[in-house]
């Protein structure tokens, strides 16, 4: 967690005037890279696996290419004890969890915990008696003091199914055990929330990763609803803090190009990457897949940034983003066909932010293709991805999507169908939303009415600054109202918007000045409903 309350808190107050800034070094963790005991084990886990398991990260070649957490999860309790501690199953752990993260140690890799925010943790649900009683809720602090000071564990991923049994407000529960991580002698524990759904942006302040979907398990649809739910929180993961895509399911069942397709989106997305097969028992593509280093250089590339969808046509998605340095000369890029035929895509130079001539490197096939001007035809077989590195001369980047922005009050957590968790959330926040209208197949709307329910573009370049036409699509079946503001400052209010219609799109244009380097682009109306957006178009006029 490393003080990131104190840290975040700081960084908000300078974030909020001052456009994004490149480190020069990177001053924050990646994603986090290991194994996970959940997926394959369940709660059928012991010492002898989970160490057996550890080893089996050493002889592969998986821990030097970078997987070297060793996570259990569910399943190593046994109630908890009259003196308040948890007891550990000791026909599972014979020697106890010290001694587990011990042997984790002396193999010079790294030990994962895992918890509840409220009294029962996931797996008490069917798997009686395991879970009952061992969450966090009311021991935060004794916990995470036995798990991380006595035990030395480095990373904690806490579960909700206690939280939801309890109807605990989220924010409060989970903002309290990191307040409990902050007060550990241990300043190195990766913290991870699991609450299935984006929680809200109070999340980055408290935790290095969270969990933005239900379940993984191997089903390519399963597989495809979390693709492409990710695809527009991009503007969450940044900073070291990122969007938990679940754990991998490779090596688990998937046919080879749904693999190349899941480890290919978990990297153009900065996910953390946490096997979650029997390392013992996979296909040797599968071990081949999680070692490719290019996909990792993907993953855990300085930068830490998550990649929006920059074209697409049918299911076919190209995501880009800036590896190594900002706006520098080289992209990751993923072209996934998410659709059931084969494709032939011809993606276009200048929707990845190009001009002229590029170079090309395959990253599954670890070599360069012949340099190439304009666009370039690939054509994708279905549930399969091909993944780049572009190299070349960058352009400034003119089309902004909504749903890529940041948006303050975005949570998932009142959409979903449990009716329990609207009640500490039922104020109106902004919904992304498909629709074959939209640019890119998505739009935003339920902006404004009340003082955080605002949208911004906080990566606004301009390579030497100037006056810019912004031309925002927008949509508003009654009249709406918005104030535009460029780098904290008033540009506009635009007043009485209508459209007709809620999908009935038109654009408006306003002169604003962008000054050389980052700027950052804010839309808002604390008194009233917003107009629905689709994008954000600039066009330099001098
Ligand atoms: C939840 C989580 C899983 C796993 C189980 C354990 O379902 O989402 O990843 O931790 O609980 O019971």
């Amino acid at each position: 967690m490393k003080n990131h309350l104190l840290i975040l808190a700081a960084a908000l107050v300078v974030c909020a005037c001052s456009p994004k800034q490149e480190p020069l070094t990177r001053d924050f963790d990646p994603p986090i890279m290991g194994w996970s005991s959940w997926n394959h084990f369940h709660t059928e886990i012991s010492e002898d696996i989970i160490v057996g398991q550890a080893d089996a990260l050493l002889s592969l070649g998986l821990a030097d290419a970078g997987y070297v957490y060793v996570n259990i999860d569910d399943g190593f309790t046994d109630g908890r004890g009259e003196d308040g501690r948890i007891r550990i199953d000791t026909t599972k752990f014979p020697n106890g969890m010290k001694a587990v993260a011990d042997s984790i140690h002396a193999r010079g890799l790294k030990a994962g915990m895992y918890s509840d925010a409220g009294d029962n943790t996931c797996a008490s649900r069917d798997v009686k008696p395991y879970g009952l009683n061992v969450g966090l809720y009311g021991h935060e602090l004794d916990d995470c003091k036995m798990m991380f000071d006595e035990w030395g564990y480095d990373f904690f991923k806490v579960d909700n199914c206690g939280g939801r049994h309890l109807d605990l407000n989220e924010k409060e529960q989970f903002t309290k055990i990191a307040e409990a991580l902050a007060a550990c002698d241990n300043k190195k524990i990766n913290f991870n929330v699991c609450r299935w759904v984006f929680p809200g942006t109070w999340v980055i302040d408290i935790a290095d990763s969270w969990r933005t979907t239900h379940d993984i398990w191997v089903n390519w649809d399963q597989l495809k609803t979390i693709i492409l739910e990710n695809m527009y929180l991009v503007a969450y993961t940044g900073n070291g803090h990122y969007n938990d895509m679940d754990m991998l399911e490779i090596g688990m069942g998937f046919k080879p190009e749904e693999e190349r397709t899941h480890m290919a989106c978990w990297c153009i997305q900065s996910s953390p990457m946490v096997v979650g097969c029997d390392l013992n028992n996979m296909p040797d593509y599968s071990i081949e897949f999680l070692k490719n280093p290019d996909l990792i250089a993907m993953d855990q590339d300085r930068l830490g940034i998550a990649a929006p969808v920059v074209q697409k046509e049918g299911e076919t998605y190209v995501m880009a983003k800036d590896m190594e340095h900002f706006y520098g000369p080289k992209r990751a890029v993923v072209v996934a066909n998410l659709g059931d035929e084969q494709t032939t895509i011809t993606v276009d130079l200048e929707a990845l932010g190009f001009k002229g001539k590029v170079g090309i490197y395959d990253c599954f096939k670890h070599e360069e293709r012949p340099e190439l001007s304009d666009s370039f035809t690939l054509t994708i077989g279905p549930h399969d991805s091909e993944a780049f590195f572009v190299t070349g001369k960058r352009i400034e980047q003119s089309v902004y999507q909504a749903e890529a922005a940041f948006m303050k009050a975005y949570t998932e957590i009142n959409e979903q169908d449990y009716p329990v968790y609207r009640r500490p959330y039922d104020i109106p926040s902004p919904r992304v939303r498909e629709s074959a209208s939209a640019q890119m197949g998505y739009y935003v709307t339920e902006l404004g009415g009340w003082d955080d329910n605002w949208l911004e573009w906080r990566n606004v370049y301009s390579k030497k600054g100037g006056e810019y036409s912004m031309t925002l699509r927008y949509a508003c079946a009654n009249p709406c109202n918005v104030a535009v503001s460029v780098n904290g400052n008033d540009i506009a209010a635009l007043e009485g918007l209508t459209t007709g219609g809620d999908l009935e799109w038109q654009e408006t244009n306003v002169k604003i000045k962008l000054q050389k380097g980052w700027n950052s682009i804010k839309l808002s109306n604390p008194d009233s409903s917003m107009p629905s957006f689709d994008s954000m178009t600039l066009r330099k006029i001098k």
